[in-house]
């Protein structure tokens, strides 16, 4: 497999550090994300043709305070230090960091004092973000002080003949406005990067790897309805051909008309063996009486592993599971070295005792990329462009109960709502949106009469990964005409509401 030119960010625990790899890669630049801790030798073994420090909330003077090995800043690989990963290099490097007194969060003015490669095309007084407790007071012997804002003395530095450079804000959130082009400059101007990162690039590589992975074998793949898993199971099918079978486990709880969608898209493609399994009795049959989210979210992920077994055995030999893991569930689980942030008991997580090599072929992507690759695959924009759906389905969006009944209810009211906001133009500028079946009753009037029925609350959010989001600002009139199409077409409902908190403190889904 060709080599892929490599940027390592060294992830020192800013909470949005995530965000710097995807800014990276969508310059085309392909990224990994190191835990700070990590040996500089094991890095520079992958040979990365540039290093970014990241933001972190320590102090350089804390003790036990998260360092780097000196050796990265004589490498002679350009380095890029944001925020504390600029702290840091000034620390080490004999230039002085102080504890800033009150700190700085939020939007400043740069001053640029002399032009550079890193800040080319960024003009006087752009706006950055800052968010910082310490700062540089002075930058180490051999650096010039490009920019400064007036609480941040040193906001940018720089020693290019050891491709050493620092920025005190934070150039990947979108309250830089020239940060991309920041980043852009150190990349390729600095580090030489020609950007060929691309989807089609990575569609070639990754059949390859797949194709000599599997070798001769025989792989299994579990669709769940969602992006990640088929497209996994595309780009399998596209390297084995039919010595890959899809087990696609219906448990009932899907949207309506999805699991037909999943059916359609996979069975027209060709070479590719699906096997589709209608489990909804099943399902609902273990989770009656069951009104814990965390119990649900147990039996569907057991009930799913059970069934999908009983398939597989009917296969006869098999050597290989292909698995949807994407790089933030990589790096969230620690397999990088980042702490455990989310346990989320996925529904298609397959038990290790089936004895089976794991494939997975979109480990090194975020979710953006996988969509990309998805509509490189030829696979419906209906399927890659579809929000994010839980694994448990809509059994986590009917709060108590789950039965068929309410399950209808809730199908009932999300052809309504999704159909509304892709009229509105409003799906492709949501994160998620989604109504969700409240395990109460409301009175409402109908006609002449009092009527007791159902209440449905709607979520729609806007995020850039899930781990933060705030409720989408959506014209009155479009939450207008949802509300009445709501309680008038599906008579077991007398009241919408909408939901208004933000992640944190609330989460996206309500159980
Ligand atoms: P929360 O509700 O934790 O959700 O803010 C963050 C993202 O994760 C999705 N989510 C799940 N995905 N299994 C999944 O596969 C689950 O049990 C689960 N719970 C929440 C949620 O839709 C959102 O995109």
């Amino acid at each position: 497999m060709r080599e892929r030119e490599m940027t390592a960010i060294i992830d020192f625990g800013a909470q949005y550090n995530q965000l710097i790899a995807r800014r990276v890669r969508e310059a085309r630049v392909y990224c990994e994300v190191f835990a700070h801790d990590t040996p500089w030798e094991e890095i520079q073994a992958r040979r990365p043709r540039a290093v970014i420090l990241t933001g972190g909330p320590a102090s350089v003077y804390a003790p036990g305070a998260p360092g780097v090995d000196a050796a990265l800043f004589q490498a002679g690989v350009p380095v890029l230090g944001i925020c504390y990963g600029m702290q840091l290099m000034a620390h080490r490097l004999g230039g002085a960091v102080t504890k800033g007194e009150r700190g700085e969060y939020g939007g400043a003015d740069l001053d640029l004092l002399e032009t550079s490669e890193l800040l080319a095309g960024l003009g006087p007084g752009e706006r950055v973000w800052m968010s910082h407790g310490d700062l540089v007071r002075e930058a180490p012997g051999g650096f010039r002080v490009l920019a400064r804002t007036a609480n941040a003395p040193v906001a940018a530095m720089a020693d290019p003949t050891r491709r050493l450079y620092g920025v005190q804000f934070h150039p990947e959130v979108a309250h830089t406005p020239g940060g991309q082009r920041l980043l852009e400059n150190f990349l390729y101007r600095i580090a030489g990067f020609r950007g060929d990162w691309t989807v089609s690039s990575f569609i070639e590589d990754s059949v390859r790897g797949v194709a000599s992975q599997v070798g001769s074998g025989r792989a299994v793949a579990g669709l769940s309805g969602g992006v990640d898993s088929a497209v996994a199971a595309v780009l399998v099918a596209r390297a084995i051909g039919d010595r890959l079978t899809c087990i696609f486990v219906d448990h009932g709880l899907l949207r309506d008309g999805e699991a037909e969608q999943v059916t359609r898209a996979f069975q027209g493609l060709e070479g590719l063996r699906l096997v589709a399994v209608d489990a909804a009795d099943r399902f609902l049959e273990g989770l009656k009486g069951v009104t814990c989210a965390e119990r649900k979210r147990r039996i569907i992920g057991e009930l799913f592993i059970r069934v999908f077994e009983e398939e597989a055995r009917k296969l006869g030999r098999v050597d290989f599971l292909v698995q949807g893991t994407i790089y933030p569930d990589v790096i969230e689980s620690g397999r990088h070295g980042a702490s455990l942030i989310k346990t989320h008991h996925n529904v298609g997580g397959l038990p290790e005792d089936l004895g089976l090599e794991l494939v997975e072929p979109l480990r090194d992507l975020f979710k953006d990329e996988v969509r990309r690759v998805g509509a490189g695959l030829g696979l419906p924009a209906e399927l890659t462009g579809r929000h994010p759906f839980p694994g448990p389905g809509l059994a986590v969006r009917v709060l108590g109960q789950v039965n068929r009944r309410r399950l209808d209810t809730l199908r009932a009211v999300d052809r309504i709502v999704t159909a509304e906001i892709r009229e509105a133009g409003w799906y492709g500028r949501l994160w998620q949106v989604f109504p969700v079946l409240l395990p109460v009753r409301s009175v409402g009037v109908k006609g002449d009469r009092r009527t007791y029925g159902q209440v449905v609350a709607i979520r729609a959010v806007q995020s850039e990964d899930a781990m933060t989001a705030d409720w989408a600002r959506l014209p009155y009139e479009l939450l207008d005409r949802i509300a009445h199409r709501v309680v008038n077409e599906v008579a077991e409902t007398t009241r919408v509401v909408y939901d208004i908190t933000p992640k944190p403190p609330a989460t996206i889904e309500w159980e």
